[in-house]
């Protein structure tokens, strides 16, 4: 297994038209750099035989780079981050349906797309973090909590472009309804500490350093900080409180990292038992443990201290696919509140 850092191998590949198929090889376009992938990969490889070849580029670059080789590109398969973006793969037609018992029978039906373009193999939450020091837990119990009026000056997040942004507003929408979504996102806005910037984790670094007292990250940020061997990050970590939010009601907001076989994939069979391949206990472990996210699989426990610490908790059962059909709709109710 070996990653390819140039355009050359590749474009050797492709040179005549159409897609073709070596022994065991699989190229991987993978968004992913967590060192535990090596050990993951290097599992399939010994149980199938099965070389990879891995590409690793940011999303959006990989999706604009597979859209541009088109019928011709060697990628059997897109490993990426948060459903919005898996969908817009979907919608750019870059996926193949892909029909596979293994992965039905073992993935929740709501973690994957229904037409089996793509597949989530792990969970992350979109939660609310809360300065211990100023906030109880109790009082941000719902995302919808955050419009009251209390929390006027007090809220830091993220901009509305960004996709896990979308994403939670596709739930909301279809959980609330459009209108009480705009009213929801209106006075969230009313009540930022300042003008969106910066990720998750400079939302939860705010928190720590009073510029704000409650926060929406995703969950893994915050377990980043809380395992880091900077005592800085568990600095930032020891300030801040976690809430998953909607308990009592529909569950927290949930999203995937996910993965599906490419339209014009040259190894199509390679591709599918990949995807089979991560769907199993072992390779479960390793692909959620790698970003501190939960395995799909039900059955499958992983040991993270600090989602140990976090607890169980109720998710959202809303289909991944929604958040992504609803991101147009997200991104215009955002632009009418100007939550920027
Ligand atoms: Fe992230």
């Amino acid at each position: 297994m070996y990653v390819l850092k140039g355009l050359f191998f590749i474009s050797a590949l492709a040179l005549t038209s159409g897609a073709i198929a070596q022994d065991n090889v699989l190229n991987l376009y993978s968004s992913r750099h967590y060192q535990t992938d090596e050990a993951l990969y290097a599992g399939f490889t010994k149980q199938t035989g099965i070389k990879i070849n891995r590409i690793e580029a940011s999303e959006d670059a990989l999706i604009a780079r597979i859209r541009s080789e088109g019928e011709r590109s060697p990628a059997d398969v897109l490993i990426t981050v948060d459903a919005g973006r898996l969908w817009r793969a979907e919608q750019m037609g870059l996926f193949q349906a892909v029909k596979s018992a293994a992965l039905e029978s073992r993935i929740p039906a709501s973690f994957r797309e229904p037409g089996g373009h793509w597949f989530g193999f792990s969970m992350r939450a979109r939660v609310i973090a809360y300065a211990k020091a100023k906030v109880k837990a109790g009082e941000v119990p719902t995302y919808e909590s955050l419009a009251e009026p209390k929390w006027k000056g007090r809220i830091c997040v993220r901009s509305s472009s960004n996709i896990y942004n979308l994403s939670l507003m596709g739930a909301l929408i279809e959980q609330l309804g459009e209108a009480q979504a705009q009213s929801w996102a209106s006075a969230v806005r009313a009540n930022m500490a300042h003008e969106p910037k910066g990720g998750d984790t400079d939302q939860l670094k705010a928190v720590a350093a009073g510029e704000c007292d409650v926060a929406i990250s995703n969950h893994y940020y915050y377990a980043r900080l809380a395992r880091s061997s900077k005592p800085a990050d568990r600095a930032v970590a020891d300030k801040v409180g976690i809430v998953f939010p909607n308990q009592a009601g529909r569950g927290a907001h949930v999203n995937v990292s996910g993965a599906g076989v490419l339209k014009h994939a040259p190894n199509r069979e390679a591709a599918v038992k990949f995807l089979e391949y991560l769907a199993s206990d072992e390779a479960q472990r390793h692909f959620a443990d790698g970003n501190n996210e939960w395995p799909v699989v039900p059955s499958v426990r992983v040991n993270n201290p600090v989602l140990a610490a976090l607890g169980a908790f109720k998710y959202d059962p809303l289909n991944v696919a929604v958040l992504g059909r609803n991101q147009p709709a997200a991104q215009k109710l955002y632009d009418r509140v100007a939550w920027k």
